[in-house]
């Protein structure tokens, strides 16, 4: 295979998937007939007003919730057709979440954080990149000992990057990575991502309800009320 046909191989795929949470009544269709590929070396935004699917999608694309129809795939595998273990080893192996909020373990410190990842991701080789050198990486490495609580929401996100990337994923999700900080401080958490994704070499997908976030990004889509569009 060449090697640009090779770089535009899927990684993750949705075909017309659905999901409906809750039953009766209580129904709430919060992706509808949803199609997407994300090839490796994309930069997607995910646009959308809060309610519209976002965290649903991200959910979906990298295996934590099963669509209610419709097929998603991982690697051209659908991940339906996989046990829960192994759905289990292609997220550990291939797909890292930076959650909405940063999700850190309270009790653990920073460096503890990240060293947990590491270890949870059954890639102890992972090129040399303990938990040191990707504490330096995100600048944080003189928080090596502090505890969550003791950081910054910033701090607390550029944690979050650092755990996610323990992993070596080929996928990173991102959830609304600079929602709660300032403009400033978000700019800077992007700015950090994007040149980690261009040194490591990762897909990116950002979910976000800011224009201004999702222009920095090589390709946009945007959900409302479930439904996807291109940009
Ligand atoms: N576990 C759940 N049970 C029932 N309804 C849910 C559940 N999770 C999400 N929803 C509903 O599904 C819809 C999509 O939610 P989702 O969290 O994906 O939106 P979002 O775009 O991430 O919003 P935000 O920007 O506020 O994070 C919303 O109407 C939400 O209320
Ligand atoms: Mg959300």
């Amino acid at each position: 295979m060449s090697v640009a046909v090779a770089a535009r191989t899927a990684l993750a795929a949705c075909a017309s998937v659905s999901v409906v949470y809750g039953r009766g009544e209580a129904q709430v269709a919060a992706l509808r007939d949803v199609n997407l590929q994300i090839a490796r070396g994309d930069h997607l935004a995910l646009l959308g007003r809060s309610g519209s699917g976002k965290t649903t999608l991200l959910h979906v694309l990298g295996g934590l919730l099963l669509p209610t129809s419709g097929t998603v795939s991982w690697k051209a595998e659908p991940l339906s057709t996989l046990d829960a273990a192994a759905r289990g080893r292609a997220r550990a192996q291939g797909i890292a979440y930076v959650f909405q909020g940063s999700n850190l373990f309270p009790n653990l410190t920073t460096w503890e954080n990240v060293a947990f990842a590491a270890r949870a991701a059954l890639r102890p080789d992972a090129d040399g990149l303990g938990p040191d050198q990707l504490l330096a990486l995100v600048g944080l490495l003189a928080k090596a000992d502090s505890l969550p609580a003791e950081l910054s929401g910033g701090e607390s996100q550029r944690v979050a990057v650092a755990r996610a990337l323990a992993q070596r994923p080929e996928l990173l999700l991102c959830d609304e990575p600079t929602g709660h900080l300032d403009t400033d401080t978000g700019a800077r958490v992007l700015d950090m991502i994007e040149a980690l994704r261009q040194e490591l070499d990762f897909a990116l997908v950002i979910a976000t309800h800011d224009p201004d976030v999702a222009a920095r990004a090589e390709r946009a889509v945007a959900l409302s009320g479930g439904r996807l569009s291109e940009e």
